[in-house]
């Protein structure tokens, strides 16, 4: 309601009992203000990256200019791919421009991995990373973090590289909260990665300024409560800062669950700094997932989603959150997974087992596909193949690891005669994304696109905030007044 110009309540009003007065609430105010600065965005949302190009460059480019924070899916793609996508997103946007990043995942099986792709990082002036799947701090990371860092005339230590952590356990985001092990920087520093200068300044402050809290989401997941964790991370972010004094608090940000305007209010309202989705961009017209992969996910519901075994960490008995509706991967994963516990070789096996495996899961004889897969690893890791000449085990989880690989593949390419193995990542989140936008202009998936549904969720979190400002000064809300419909937003 507006004022008189002296000040004074318009007549109809000043009857009325005034209950309380709001300011006005834009989604720009949403979040950390810091985190708007630091990373030169418009609003504290970040389209997360999804493995494999899934989150493409077109993608990160259109977040970007629609003011939010976007990651290149740079996981699982290789050097020359990656490179690729980055030229693509400079080309776009300029090559110093803000907003948007690349990610680093563990590589545990692939040496060198992790420093080759920093090392392309730096060189190609990626100026925002995110490190994903760590359980240990590794050098790349502490290499990337501390590299030109400058002390300004005021004192304070400035970054020329964000390195943002993707945790779900304390004990992992502690390391990122505090420096750099000395050890670590003394050794980057004598491999003429980093200046004594620069390894003296990353002990004064923490290897990143943001973390964020990965709660049940889609793919790799620990299935945790975000209102859970964001707390227990919060606490232990002022713990630590306070042990070490930090000039600037480290932001923690809210990823997994948010599909829905109430969700992204409450991640903020629970000290979230800014909030990450992933599921519900991959159903954008941007992703680069299939059409008819596309389409499968626009149906899902909350509960359409499943834990299947995770293909780059199959033996270790890791898991994936994945969509259980209009594909069998989960239950077929799982098959695969408990003939591998049972039986130490496919000779082992009964043959009617192994018969009924190629033709209920895998779809091809396991000759064949160890052939491929024989031929594969002699290029790309040889010592693979070595391993299960020496190891029938071994050789049956690199048959598996076909299978889950190339579930994602078929999804990616729309392959439909394999629309049953389809592995597509999802977490409850598209379900509740799906509920929102049904019936509005976002419900056809050709007309998801990543801008209109950020700008969509930050608007409805607005209005969902100012809602329960409203109920907390009395007011009785009436029905609807907890809804937001989507519309196209300029
Ligand atoms: C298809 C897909 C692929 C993903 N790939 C990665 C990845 O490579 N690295 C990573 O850190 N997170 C990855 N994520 C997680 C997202 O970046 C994001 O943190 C998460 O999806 C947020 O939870 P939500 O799915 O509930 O929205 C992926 C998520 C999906 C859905």
């Amino acid at each position: 309601m507006l004022l008189n110009a002296d000040g004074s309540w318009p007549a109809e009003r000043a009857s009325r009992e005034v209950i309380a007065v709001f300011p006005a609430l834009y989604p720009e105010w949403l979040g950390d203000r810091s985190f708007c600065a630091a990373h030169g965005v418009r609003f504290s949302y970040v389209i997360g990256e999804m493995a494999r190009g899934i989150a493409t460059p077109r993608m990160v480019i259109e977040g970007v200019r629609a003011g939010v924070m976007a990651f290149y899916g740079s996981a699982g793609l290789s050097l020359e791919e990656i490179a690729r996508g980055v030229d693509e997103i400079q080309t776009a946007l300029g090559r110093d421009s803000a907003g948007w990043g690349a990610n680093l995942i563990h590589s545990p099986q692939e040496s060198g991995m992790e420093m080759e792709t920093v090392d392309l990082f730096l060189r190609k002036g990626v100026r925002r990373m995110s490190a994903s799947a760590f359980m240990r701090l590794q050098p790349a990371i502490a290499w990337y973090s501390a590299k030109g860092l400058t002390r300004g005339a005021d004192g304070a230590v400035h970054r020329a590289h964000h390195v943002f952590a993707k945790v779900s356990r304390t004990e992992v985001a502690q390391q990122f909260l505090t420096p750099a092990p000395a050890a670590m920087l003394r050794a980057l520093v004598q491999e003429g990665r980093l200046t004594e200068q620069e390894a003296a300044l990353a002990s004064e402050i923490p290897v990143a300024a943001d973390i964020t809290a990965e709660a049940d989401s889609g793919g790799h997941t620990d299935n945790r409560p975000l209102t859970v964790l964001l707390p227990a991370l919060l606490a232990l972010r002022d713990d630590i800062a306070g042990r070490h004094g930090y000039g600037d608090l480290p932001r923690v940000g809210a990823a997994g669950g948010l599909g829905a305007p109430l969700a992204v209010a409450a991640a903020f309202a629970a000290g979230a700094a800014y909030v990450v989705t992933g599921s519900v961009n991959q159903s954008a017209v941007e992703s680069g997932l299939s059409e008819d992969a596309r389409g499968l996910l626009a149906q899902a519901q909350a509960t359409d989603v499943a834990m299947a075994p995770a293909a780059d960490m199959f033996e270790l008995g890791v898991k994936v959150q994945v969509l259980k509706r209009g594909t069998l991967f989960a239950q077929r994963g799982q098959r695969l997974a408990d003939f591998y516990r049972k039986h130490e070789s496919f000779e082992d096996a009964p043959r009617a087992e192994v018969e009924e495996l190629e033709r209920a899961v895998l779809g091809r004889a396991v000759s064949d596909i160890w052939a491929d897969t024989q031929a594969h690893f002699q290029r790309a890791d040889p010592a693979q193949v070595e391993r299960a000449a020496r190891d029938p085990k071994h050789q049956m989880a690199l048959v598996f690891r076909w299978y889950l690989f190339m579930g994602a593949q078929w999804a990616r390419e729309g392959v439909t005669a394999r629309r049953g193995d389809y592995q597509i990542w999802c977490g409850p989140a598209m379900g509740g994304f799906n509920d929102w936008v049904r019936g509005s202009f976002l419900e056809p998936v050709a007309a998801r696109a990543v801008a209109q549904i950020a700008r969509n969720l930050l608007e409805g979190a607005a209005a969902m905030t100012r809602a329960a400002q409203l109920r907390a000064a009395g007011v009785a809300l009436p029905p609807g007044a907890l809804h937001f419909s989507p519309r196209p937003l300029g």
